[in-house]
């Protein structure tokens, strides 16, 4: 008998992550996952949102692995984490038609996330599909399916929870009470910058260093970094603040002394752009190689995450079950059964 509290957290399956994923949430999904009951949803159906072609959908099976396998490689383990697909339970689809009585269109009108969102995907105000108005509504269903305690979010979806708060608060007082009210769980940590240095670490904006990059890979991407462009020659005094490489250090170097020591030299004009990162791409090297490791454990056996997949499908399809049930019985939503 279990009586963890439940977490639920999960991503868009829209491609490989990276380190700034690390940074932002990976490392910290790791580190919850012996004190919670997991469960992690690939959220497919939010990708259709602003990406609805068959075109599109094509290419979310692969997203889905590729997604599930980086989790594993940096240390997800699949017996104490379930991943379930969205679109593979049925109920959320349920919940979220119900939520959708509970919430005024104003009020999502006004998050600036869904403008966000707009705006990325180029679609103009007058284009905005009523699915994408509804984005946090769905999210809403998502994390309160499993009836979650817990969400752990970076700061862009923290608008998204509270809606959240605000429909598990009005379906109680409305029916009684059936969810708890989830907190989010923002983490303190910058995000982590691009390797061009010019905003933060994103697919995007090809500036990303991927956990599935090889050795080769990651070394050319180094040793492009963006450093101090003042710096012409090793013996100009450097900044390290905002600088991507000293970023990164501070990430993803454990050797606190040798840092330091890299950042003193560095403001002192005393240390080479070339020394600084060849030291970084041994701390990476370093930081990738378990990571490497496990990742080539689950590819020398890829069916192993589609049966991740479809146990997490069915365990979190029981879960789902149970909670319609109890909304049902509480909504009074129970005749003509
Ligand atoms: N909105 C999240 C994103 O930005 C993805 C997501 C969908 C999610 N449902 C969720 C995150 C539930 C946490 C909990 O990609």
């Amino acid at each position: 008998m279990t009586t963890k509290q439940r977490i639920l957290t999960g991503d868009r399956p829209t491609g490989k992550l990276h380190l700034g994923h690390y940074v932002g949430s990976l490392q910290n999904r790791v580190a919850l996952q012996d004190t919670y009951e997991c469960f992690f949803i690939i959220a497919d159906l939010h990708v259709l949102t602003t990406k609805p072609t068959r075109g599109d959908i094509a290419e979310i099976p692969q997203n889905i692995r590729d997604l599930v396998l980086d989790h594993l490689a940096v240390g997800i383990d699949p017996n104490k984490v379930t991943f379930y697909v969205q679109s593979a339970v049925k109920e959320i689809y349920q919940l979220n038609l119900i939520f959708e009585m509970l919430v005024t269109v104003p009020r999502l009108a006004r998050l600036p996330s869904i403008k966000d969102m707009a705006r990325n995907a180029n679609i103009d105000e007058e284009q905005l599909p009523f699915g994408l108005l509804g984005y946090p509504v769905l999210q809403a269903g998502d994390i309160l399916m499993p009836r979650a305690h817990l969400v752990p979010v970076g700061k862009d979806n923290e608008a998204h929870v509270e809606i959240t708060r605000e429909i598990a608060r009005r379906f109680n007082y409305l029916y009684g009470e059936v969810f708890p009210e989830p907190e989010a769980l923002v983490p303190e940590v910058g995000t982590l910058p691009g390797t061009d240095g010019q905003g933060k670490m994103s697919k995007s904006a090809g500036n990303a260093i991927f956990l599935s990059d090889d050795p080769k890979t990651v070394e050319q991407k180094v040793r492009g970094m963006y450093t101090d462009p003042n710096r012409i020659r090793a013996d100009i005094p450097g900044r390290v603040e905002g600088n991507p490489v000293f970023a990164y250090h501070d990430a993803f170097n454990p050797n606190l002394e040798e840092v330091n020591d890299l950042k003193e030299r560095y403001r002192q004009g005393r240390v080479g752009d070339v020394e600084v990162k060849r030291k970084l791409l041994l701390a990476l090297e370093n930081f990738l190689a378990p990571i490497r490791e496990r990742r080539a454990h689950y590819e020398a056996n890829p069916r192993l995450v589609d049966e991740i997949i479809a146990a997490g499908n069915e365990r979190t399809r029981a879960v789902a079950r149970e909670t319609i049930r109890l909304v049902e019985e509480a909504m009074g939503l129970t005749y003509f059964r």
